[in-house]
């Protein structure tokens, strides 16, 4: 006879929860009670409303003492797989170099490249898993994780194998994309097509092997052309991947309306995107995902056009860009301070943007919101109130995460 797996059904109450479900702000729910059933959520809602049935069969009660119930944090753009650290390059912007400067000279990503590509597969992990505990201990529960360090077959598989396994290995859900067009490695000096020719070749392989969940660029003078862009989103659509693009960072090249034309998940940065690229992202109904790590360590003065983004209806998303050239953070809670003081969004526009919009952003409908039918996963906050989230500098109130109904 088959057996049957053991149903658990755990019951969380004595807690309010921001479901970032729309409606109401932050889709709070006051004295709230969360019935978890095999990874999912089974019911929420007032306490006072939960059926007998629920209550009755509930073989775990847990009392969170007044705690704030969020979605657990969704970090949707990421590098956080690189060897080394570019601490020297930041000394070089102190003394007066800019980062344009210092990738022309031959430093910038193609420096990581030379870092990452001296570390073995295991050395790599271990560098990497520092950063992702660093984030899980802020409460995020589903991480991408961008190649874009490697550019050759084989060293992005093995930034994009150190992903995966980073995932089986610390209980994140991780979602790669693959990166191979980030910048010109030294073989290809001059040749940019040739290169791009050969992602074209990485990419049909790295996916047979399972290991690429969305595919980026970076289109920038710094980078890749648009129609050089554009070879990889034909490619990408050709093998159904979803496309995403680092566009309008530095300057205007009309990356977003490119993307858009493939239906892109996200255009990310957009400091200097144009009202065209913000109606095409809206008509795609592509996310914004918004990096003001990025914006701050940069020293950028160019805002990314939140207002334009807002009329246009295109969701925003916050993410670290943990990286080790314009952005070493691992901290999504500092970016929720930094979206709201830099950019200017309020806190429940942060707050979504870490868990509604970043779920869009990577194409994960299961997450990002706390109802019936999606996934259990949840953080527990030591505050009273969700602008506190977004309010405190370098604080770090989690209790406690539960991914996938389990204790993380
Ligand atoms: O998102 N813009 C391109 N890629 C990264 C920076 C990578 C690096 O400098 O190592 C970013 O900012
Ligand atoms: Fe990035």
């Amino acid at each position: 006879m088959d057996r049957v797996p053991p149903v658990s059904i755990a019951l969380w109450h004595r807690c309010s929860v921001a479901t970032m479900a729309r409606g109401s702000p932050y889709g709070l729910v006051e004295d709230a009670a969360l019935v978890v059933e095999d990874g999912r959520i089974a019911w929420l809602g007032p306490r006072a409303a939960l059926p007998a049935e629920w209550d009755a069969q509930a073989q775990a009660r847990h009392d969170c003492g007044g705690a704030l119930i969020t979605p657990g944090l969704i970090d949707c753009h990421t590098h956080l797989v690189y060897g080394g650290d570019r601490a020297h390059e930041f000394e070089l912007r102190l003394n007066g170099a800019s980062y344009e400067d210092i990738a022309r000279a031959g430093g910038g990503i193609a420096s990581t490249v030379r870092a990452t590509r001296a570390a073995s597969e295991d050395e790599l992990l271990e560098q990497s898993r520092v950063r992702l505990r660093a984030l899980k201990a802020e409460g995020v529960t589903t991480v991408e994780i961008k190649s874009g360090y490697g550019l050759s077959l084989a060293e992005e598989r093995k930034c994009l194998r150190v992903a995966r396994r980073l995932g089986q290995e610390e209980g994140v859900a991780v979602r790669t994309t693959f990166l191979g067009a980030h910048a010109l490695p030294p073989e290809f000096a001059g040749r940019a097509d040739d290169y791009i020719t050969e992602v074209l070749n990485m990419l049909p392989a790295l996916h047979g092997e399972g290991l690429v969940d969305a595919v980026d660029a970076f289109c920038e003078r710094i980078a890749f052309s648009p129609e050089q862009t554009a070879r990889v989103f034909e490619a990408a659509s050709s093998l159904a991947l979803p496309v995403k693009l680092h566009a309008e960072q530095l300057s205007d090249s009309g990356g977003a309306a490119l993307a858009a034309r493939y239906g892109a998940l996200s255009c990310d940065h957009l400091e200097w995107l144009s009202e065209e690229g913000a109606r095409a992202m809206a008509a795609a109904n592509s996310v914004a995902v918004l990096l003001p790590g990025a914006f701050y360590f940069l020293r950028e003065t160019r805002l990314p056009p939140v207002d334009l983004l807002r009329s246009q209806g295109v969701p925003i998303a916050v993410s670290t860009d943990c990286n080790p050239g314009s952005s070493p953070c691992t901290s999504l809670l500092l970016m929720l301070n930094m979206a709201c003081t830099l950019f200017r969004l309020t806190p429940e526009e942060a707050l979504a943007g870490v868990t509604r919009a970043a779920a869009r952003a990577l194409g994960l409908t299961d997450r990002g919101t706390l109802a019936p039918g999606q996934r259990a996963d949840f953080v527990l906050w030591d505050v009273a109130r969700p602008a506190q989230l977004c309010y405190a500098i370098g604080a770090n109130p989690r209790r406690q995460t539960v991914a996938g109904g389990l204790a993380a």
